[in-house]
């Protein structure tokens, strides 16, 4: 009779109790899919007398995850407790050490340290699989690993933070500020410790990095994403973008250009009628895009017990039934040095400004524009207010850096207040 598989679980917090249940509500089910038994051996967390809401009493107990990895009896390691360095990462080296595959849901450490913990793995014959690290319950590692496999893939983007997205759709319906909406998302507990993971875009980061290197072959590289968060979002810039048919989302972007691989977390202007653009609240999607299937969109929730669970069982049961993929789809060591491009793909740009309302103060700015070589696709003035007056600009296709170039000359002018807003439209 085929053995059962033994888990060892380190980390019963929202996604580790939520696999514990999949495992207890669904023992039968699962054994006809994978034709073995999955259970689990031993659990390990920071407080042992917690209510954790499902029952562990049948699992014996580890203070320390290391040792949890290094059991005789634990064939899977599932690492659940979370953060890039300390207790997550020696523990899943410890696992590798000791001949365990892992499962994983922690983004910040592989986009961190995936390529050697991958690297160990394969060494070692062990694998790491990480589905529900990215967009939680959608299944976008296994697509692009395994389903798109025979793509060479021409685009990767995918709004990946639920916390950004819901901050973001509820300032426009209810027309409040970023401020009074960032303070609800606290209050209800949608924010991570550290907020600047959710809001200044990191937690998207890590995701991105991960699907690039599957995407294109490369080593994960954290820091070559070029990263902008969503504060300094403000509610006239969702509002004047919507007056002009877009919405305002924290949009992950990988694609292989000319000049290099161009990989950017930030705020940009999608096409309110398009999937991304009609994404509301917390829900994430994910857009791939190869040259033999085009375009595939996949929507679904990005994080929380039951749908994190899934994402971790759907790697686990792959592992019961013997799949066995490279960490990142191809061998460690073939991963290529990532080449960052220099430059971004032109795109037509969303300048907000505030102007002086005076004669010639249009025409100054058409100026500034005109010299640093961007051309004006649209253009609308809004009633002023006092003496200015709010200006927003839908360019033509233009660098980036002739965007810049155009608010240097805007702001040597003596009609523009303040900085003007400059956010990217994306094709879709
Ligand atoms: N929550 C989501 O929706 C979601 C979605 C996608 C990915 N993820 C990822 O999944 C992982 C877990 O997230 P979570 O939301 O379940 O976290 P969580 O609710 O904060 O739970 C973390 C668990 O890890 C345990 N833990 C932390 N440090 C430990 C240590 N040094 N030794 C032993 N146990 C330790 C905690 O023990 P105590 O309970 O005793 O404190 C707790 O049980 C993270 O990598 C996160 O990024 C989460």
């Amino acid at each position: 009779m085929t053995q059962p598989l033994r888990l060892g679980i380190a980390g019963l917090g929202t996604v580790g109790r939520g696999v514990i249940r999949i495992v207890q509500d669904h023992a039968a089910l699962i054994e006809k899919r994978t034709g073995r038994a999955i259970e689990i051996a031993a659990v390990s967390a920071r407080t042992r007398d917690k209510d954790r809401g499902v029952s562990i009493e049948a699992y014996e107990w580890e203070d320390d995850p290391v040792a949890l990895a290094r059991r005789e009896d634990v064939d899977i390691f599932v690492e659940l407790m979370g953060g890039s360095e300390g207790s997550a990462k020696a523990a899943v080296e410890a696992a590798i050490a000791h001949g365990k595959d892992v499962v994983t849901a922690n983004k910040a450490m592989l986009a961190l340290h995936g390529q050697s913990l991958a690297e160990a793995a394969e060494t070692a014959g062990c694998v790491i699989r990480f589905e529900a690290a990215v967009a939680g319950g959608i299944p976008v590692v296994k697509a692009l690993t395994e389903g798109l496999a025979g793509n060479a893939v021409t685009r990767v983007m995918g709004v990946m933070n639920g916390t950004c997205n819901y901050i973001l759709t509820r300032m426009e319906g209810a027309g409040l500020t970023y401020d009074a909406v960032f303070a609800e998302a606290e209050a209800l507990g949608y924010l991570e410790a550290d907020p600047a993971l959710d809001v200044g875009g990191i937690d998207a980061a890590h995701k991105l990095a991960l699907l690039t290197s599957i995407a294109y072959g490369t080593r994960v590289d954290f820091d070559a994403v070029a990263l902008e968060g969503i504060e300094r979002i403000s509610i006239a810039d969702i509002e004047q973008a919507a007056d002009m048919g877009y919405r305002i989302k924290l949009l992950g972007v990988a694609q292989r250009t000319g000049r290099g691989l161009e990989v950017r977390m930030s705020p940009c202007l999608v096409p309110a009628s398009s999937p991304l653009g009609q994404l509301e609240g917390p829900t994430n999607m994910v857009v791939l895009e190869g040259d033999s299937v085009g375009q595939i969109v996949m929507r679904g929730a990005g994080a929380g017990e039951g749908p994190t669970a899934s994402a971790v069982m759907g790697d686990v049961l792959d592992i019961a039934r013997g799949t066995r993929v490279s960490t990142f789809g191809q061998p460690a060591a073939s991963l290529a040095e990532p080449q960052a491009a220099t430059v971004t793909t032109p795109a037509a740009f969303y300048l907000r400004m505030e102007l002086q309302d005076k004669p010639g103060a249009l025409a100054k700015t058409a100026m500034a524009l005109g010299e640093a070589g961007v051309s004006i696709n649209r253009m609308r003035q809004y009633d002023h207010v006092d003496t200015t007056a709010p200006v927003l600009i839908v360019t033509h296709k233009a660098a980036r850096a002739d965007i810049d170039d155009a608010l240097r000359r805007m702001a040597q002018t003596d009609v523009v207040i303040g900085d003007p807003v400059a956010i990217r439209i994306e094709e879709i």
